[in-house]
């Protein structure tokens, strides 16, 4: 049975969350939330929110989250099904009626499962029998009967009829629904048999059904493999060939791999690489990719390393973006030019392709392979435009997480690849004057005011903290209550979609960092001679954008600050040539940085507010 999610929205709209907890755990009032002791795991003190508002639970103690159904699922010891029945019984609302169509639908497709069925056999029996031009093709390829066995290949005669007479009992009517037979248009001539005279691979669902066909010609000719037609039981966009067998093996190996071809799956299969499988002639559909992460948090794709396999690979890699989660992403394994890895398996062995699957990239780096690769930077406007590219893939990610981690990491990356090209600030041992607008961060004191503004700039503008997550979590923070006071609100704002000022302060001060936070906020002075982003009448999402560029510039600061002391302490030791060459490199990468676009941008634009 499967239930529509506007029903199952019903249901969450209609039950009282707390009500229900309640029932379990002693919940008092926490501002807009409910709280208690955790009824996952045990604890003294609460850290178990119920917010009825969003309809969601959730520990900070052991991360246990969910809504209504999922808590009645565990707590009750219930299946998904009889937690709804059991909660829409409670709420009064009707459980919705079966719908009779799919039962019906249901019943034919039990009965075409049995044409394909009869039709697997049928090709089988002709592949042992009288289909010893396949067979010797087979041969020729190097597939073992055994193997040719294991994945039912058959052969389909090169007849109009064949077919069509051996499976008359099923009717016709099934016979062509089922894709077996072409039906001529416009006129009434008879219909026949689809697959002539070629190799025939069935392509079987996830529980091992026959429900279509792929035909190669043996041989030369046109078109090569013959596919059957989309049917009731076929959906090209949302089957992988050979999911049935390889979809437990990666289970096992915890590795699923994609080639484009029939005989790579199978070719793959015969030297004991189980885990593989296809589309079906056609780009990776969403739903196919959907499909692969049942199997594997990185199912890995093979391309050809020619340019048309590259141009696929990056394709995959663009349709996967929006749908990225933590922890579930794809690898691209690039084999040798003109091979697949049929030939290369045939070629090199099981050794070879494992060797190619070893080295696969991960999405992020073909993406960033695609972007930067030849790309034109010598002036600011190519440079923007590159940069423009790589922020509109992170923010093609739908999962907020996943999206900030690309957006910074792409820019790092960019950043570090495309500084500004060389310019000489040392001339002749004599050192270049300091620009305005350095920032001497080398004094820990304006490190520490500058640390202590970012965080004041979070417990009043909560929104700030979702901008900058990934530098904010990266920044060096010397002061312990300080870093705390960090983790604190990094955690809180974690735990809650959308916080207001109020309501993060008291999940700060929940999480024992609130003497840092009121310290910070009685220091404060509102006004307009502070930063941009910590002023009122800023727009959020200017704000934001200083706010960014000042954490980046506080980040990059702190590397190259380790960087500097590594290399001056390796010089002073060793007062060799090289050491030196690094620590003025050091020193000019800081001039940069000082006086470059981040730093000077970060300051005094945020100063000036506009
Ligand atoms: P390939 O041309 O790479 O075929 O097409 P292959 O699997 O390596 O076959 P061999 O080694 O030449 O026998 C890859 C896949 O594209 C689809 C099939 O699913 C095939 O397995 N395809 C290809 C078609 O549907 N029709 C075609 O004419 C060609
Ligand atoms: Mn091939």
């Amino acid at each position: 049975m499967t239930l529509s999610p506007a029903f199952l929205d019903e249901l969450r709209a209609r039950v009282s969350l707390s009500g229900v907890v309640g029932r379990r755990v002693k919940l008092s009032r926490a501002g807009r939330e409910m709280k208690g002791c955790c009824p996952f795991h045990n604890e003294k003190t609460p850290s178990f929110y119920v917010n009825d508002d969003k309809g969601f639970y959730h520990c900070f103690g052991c991360g246990a989250h969910g809504d209504v159904i999922r808590f009645t699922v565990e707590q009750e010891g219930l299946g998904f099904i009889d937690a709804v029945k059991a909660l829409a019984q409670e709420a009064g609302l009707a459980m919705p009626a079966p719908d009779p169509r799919a039962a019906e639908r249901e019943a034919a497709a039990a009965s075409l499962h049995d044409v394909t069925a009869a039709a697997a056999a049928f090709f089988a029996e002709w592949l042992a029998g009288e289909g010893g031009a396949a067979r010797d093709y087979l041969g020729k390829r190097g597939v073992t009967p055994e193997i040719a066995a294991a994945f039912s290949l058959g052969f389909a005669p090169d007849s109009r009829t064949r077919l069509k007479t051996a499976l008359a009992s099923h009717g016709e009517a099934r016979l062509v629904e089922a894709g077996l037979l072409v039906v001529p248009e416009g006129d009434s001539r008879a219909s026949y048999d689809r697959f002539r005279g070629r190799l025939m691979f069935p392509i079987r669902d996830v529980r091992g059904r026959v429900i279509g066909f792929g035909g190669r010609i043996l041989g030369d000719g046109q078109p090569k493999y013959l596919n059957s037609p989309d049917t009731p039981l076929f959906d090209k966009g949302r089957t992988l060939y050979n999911l049935d067998r390889a979809g437990p093996a990666a289970r096992k190996s915890q590795r699923l791999i994609v080639v484009e071809g029939y005989m790579d799956v199978i070719a793959l299969a015969q030297a004991g690489i189980a885990d593989a499988v296809a589309p079906l002639g056609t780009a990776l559909t969403e739903a196919q990719l959907a499909l692969l992460w049942r199997y594997a948090p990185e199912p890995i794709l093979c391309f050809d390393g020619d340019a048309a396999g590259q141009r696929a690979a990056l394709r995959a890699a663009l349709r996967a973006l929006p749908l990225l989660e933590p922890g579930k992403s794809l690898r691209f394994a690039t084999l040798p030019v003109g091979q697949d890895p049929d030939d290369l398996v045939r070629s090199g062995g099981a050794a070879a392709v494992e060797r190619v699957l070893a080295a696969a990239e991960p999405l992020i780096d073909r993406l960033w392979r695609s972007e930067t690769e030849g790309a034109d930077t010598t002036t600011p406007e190519r440079r923007a435009a590159v940069l423009a590219r790589l922020d509109a893939h992170a923010a093609a990610i739908a999962d907020p997480a996943v999206q900030r981690f690309y957006r910074s990491e792409l820019r790092d990356r960019f950043y570090a690849q495309f500084r500004r090209p060389e310019r000489t600030p040392w001339v002749k041992g004599e050192r270049s004057t300091p620009s305005p607008g350095v920032l001497r961060t080398r004094r820990p004191d304006l490190r520490a005011a500058m640390v202590e503004q970012v965080l004041t700039a979070c417990l009043l503008r909560p929104a700030l903290i979702d901008a900058g997550f990934e530098p904010l979590a990266a920044l060096r923070i010397a002061d312990p209550r300080h870093d705390a006071l960090r983790t604190a609100l990094l955690d809180a704002y974690a735990g809650d979609a959308a916080p207001d000022a109020d309501r993060l302060q008291s999940a700060v001060a929940a999480r024992g960092a609130g003497d840092a936070a009121v310290t910070l906020l009685a220091a404060f002075r509102p006004g307009i001679g502070n930063l941009g982003f910590l002023r009122r009448d800023t727009p959020l999402p200017l704000a934001a954008a200083q706010f960014c560029r000042f954490l980046d510039a506080l980040v990059a600061d702190a590397r190259l600050g380790d960087d500097i002391a590594v290399t001056n302490a390796h010089f002073r030791t060793s007062m060799a040539e090289g050491d030196f060459a690094a620590v003025r490199r050091n020193h000019e990468v800081r001039a940069e940085l000082a006086d470059g676009e981040a730093v000077n941008g970060a300051v005094g634009f945020a100063v000036i507010n506009e």
